[in-house]
């Protein structure tokens, strides 16, 4: 029993640790793809959005300065479905 909860708080520290790369972001919401859905239509996968925002290739959009950040549209999309 005692192991099962050490276990538990483990994970959820772990978990909470994990996190801390975004905390800075915590909450916010970046500027939506939204403004230009005519640039971003279809498009769902991070490795298309670095094509055009990573800032080491030369990027055709404003460079991100989070590149490593996964899940791009879980901050910047709210507009692709509502199109
Ligand atoms: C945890 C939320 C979060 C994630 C995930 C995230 N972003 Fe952002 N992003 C933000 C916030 C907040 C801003 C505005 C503050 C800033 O520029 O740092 C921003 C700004 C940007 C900007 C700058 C826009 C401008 O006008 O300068 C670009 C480009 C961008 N993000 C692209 C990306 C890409 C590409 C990814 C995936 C690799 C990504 N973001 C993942 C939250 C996020
Ligand atoms: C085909 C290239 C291309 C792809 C792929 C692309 N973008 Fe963009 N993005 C642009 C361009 C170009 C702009 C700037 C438009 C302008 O300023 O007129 C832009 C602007 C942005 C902005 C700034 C919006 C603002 O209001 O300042 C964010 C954030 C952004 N893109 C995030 C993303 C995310 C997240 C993805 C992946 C879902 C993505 N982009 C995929 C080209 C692209």
């Amino acid at each position: 029993m005692k192991t099962a909860w050490c276990c538990m708080i483990c994970t959820i520290l772990l978990a909470v640790l994990g996190g801390c790369a975004y905390r800075h972001y915590l909450g916010l919401h970046g500027p939506s793809v939204r403004h230009y859905p005519e640039v971003h239509q279809g498009i769902v996968e991070d490795a298309e959005c670095l094509d055009c925002h990573h800032p080491d290739r030369d990027p055709v959009g404003p460079p991100t300065s989070h590149p490593q950040f996964t899940g791009c549209l879980k901050c910047h999309n709210d507009q692709i479905e509502e199109k």
